[in-house]
């Protein structure tokens, strides 16, 4: 019997971690596996450089249905993409819903399966910053709740779900699919056009970037931060490849301090070959943390919390603060040499999709675990 997988994305850090996925299921069906998959683009993020660059650079077909949500405030999205996947699963329920990572997307899809008695699967389940106040982290906790099949990249993770009382056995240590995408793209890698107009060398610059609302949001601290950032390097070039929101807030300030490159949003092979070459990461991001932690590259967070303390425990990242004045120390420390070394967290090999499928497969392929397939569901909803 064929076995319907819908799986969601919408923003950037989602693309990576579901391309390899889709690669997998690709494989699986050559091989005679009944999986099928309907890729759905909730439209979180719309812009070329945000999105559809991602698709073509990481070979990800096109998307066979696109929400077209688009912009608004965590609300906003969040009801629109319910409504919208709703009217998707009432045309054709599917049996299972695969959602990755923690953006609104994730967590809309997640509701709205499962009201529609869909299954749930959340890939990169069970972390926890601990930051309430980060809608992030709302959206970790909200689709762990109702997630039947977590499949997690650490140790945290699985001990996270535990203590929430989840089920051993709905638990998977499967690795990181970002890691995956990571791997296979490694040498693919390509210069950017910065990397010219800069007169960029290797391990001689710094790469940053900038996003969360409480960085960004308000200008005294995305100023206070960027000046900390130039003054603590040194002289040294800084990249920094400005997202959308943080654009919109420094073109009203007209901030542009000297030894401050700051380009659009770079394409996943460009970004990465900066920042496999550069000295070291100044971020905001979660993702980013762990592929620094990959390629070896020193990593400070502007942040007051992370979710991935394997790249901290393990990794080369370190947690920073919000406080400008914190980066100072740490930036002593890279200049005189003495940063860690970290290593790459347990199944972080480059295989974690493959295992995914695998335990979709059996998952699946077995009725008393998804009580019913997508037909009989359909059914079960029709009056
Ligand atoms: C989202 C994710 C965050 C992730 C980040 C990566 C949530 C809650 N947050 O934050 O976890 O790290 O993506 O980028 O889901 N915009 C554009 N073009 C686009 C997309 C967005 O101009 O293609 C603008 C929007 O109009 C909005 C701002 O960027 O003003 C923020 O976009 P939004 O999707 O709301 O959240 P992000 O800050 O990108």
């Amino acid at each position: 019997m064929i076995m319907l997988i819908d799986l969601i994305a919408g923003a950037r850090p989602n693309f990576m971690k579901i391309a390899p996925i889709i690669e997998a299921l690709e494989r699986a069906r050559a091989c005679g596996s009944s999986l099928r998959y309907r890729l759905i683009h909730t439209g979180q993020h719309y812009d070329r450089n945000m999105s559809e660059s991602f698709f073509e650079q990481l070979g990800i077909p096109a998307p066979d249905v696109n929400l077209g949500v688009g912009s608004g405030s965590q609300a906003e999205q969040t009801a629109g993409i319910m409504t919208r996947y709703e009217r998707v699963l009432l045309e054709r329920v599917s049996d299972v819903c695969v959602v990755v990572g923690d953006v609104t997307s994730t967590m809309a899809c997640a509701i709205t399966a499962r009201k529609c008695l869909v299954p749930v699967a959340h890939v990169e389940g069970g972390l926890r910053s601990g930051d309430w106040a980060m809608p992030e982290e709302i959206n970790r906790i909200v689709t762990d709740s109702i997630t039947n099949w977590f499949f997690t990249t650490s140790e945290f993770a699985n001990k996270n779900l535990c203590r929430m009382g989840v089920d051993k056995k709905n638990i998977f240590f499967v690795g990181n699919t970002m890691i995956d995408t990571l791997f296979k793209n490694l040498m693919r890698f390509r210069k950017p056009q910065i990397w010219s107009d800069a007169d960029l060398r290797e391990k001689e610059y710094f790469v940053i970037t900038l996003h969360r609302p409480n960085n960004v949001d308000g200008e005294k601290k995305l100023t206070a931060l960027l000046d900390e950032i130039v003054r603590s390097a040194r002289g040294c070039p800084i990249v920094f490849p400005v997202h959308p929101r943080t654009a919109k807030n420094l073109a009203r300030l007209g901030f542009a301090p000297n030894g401050l490159h700051m380009i659009e949003p770079l394409g996943y092979l460009e970004f990465n070959y900066l920042v496999k070459h550069a000295w070291a990461v100044i971020t905001d991001s979660g993702g980013i943390t762990e592929e620094t932690t990959v390629m070896g590259v020193p990593c400070m967070t502007l942040r007051d919390s992370t979710e991935r303390r394997e790249t901290i425990s393990l990794g080369t990242n370190e947690l920073v603060g919000t406080d400008p004045t914190m980066l100072r120390p740490y930036m002593e420390r890279l200049f005189e040499g003495g940063w860690k070394k970290g290593a790459i967290p347990p199944l972080w090999d480059g295989k974690a999709a493959e295992r995914i499928v695998g335990h979709l497969e059996r998952l699946l392929g077995n009725p008393s675990d998804t009580k019913k397939g997508s037909e009989s569901r359909a059914k079960k909803r029709t009056p």
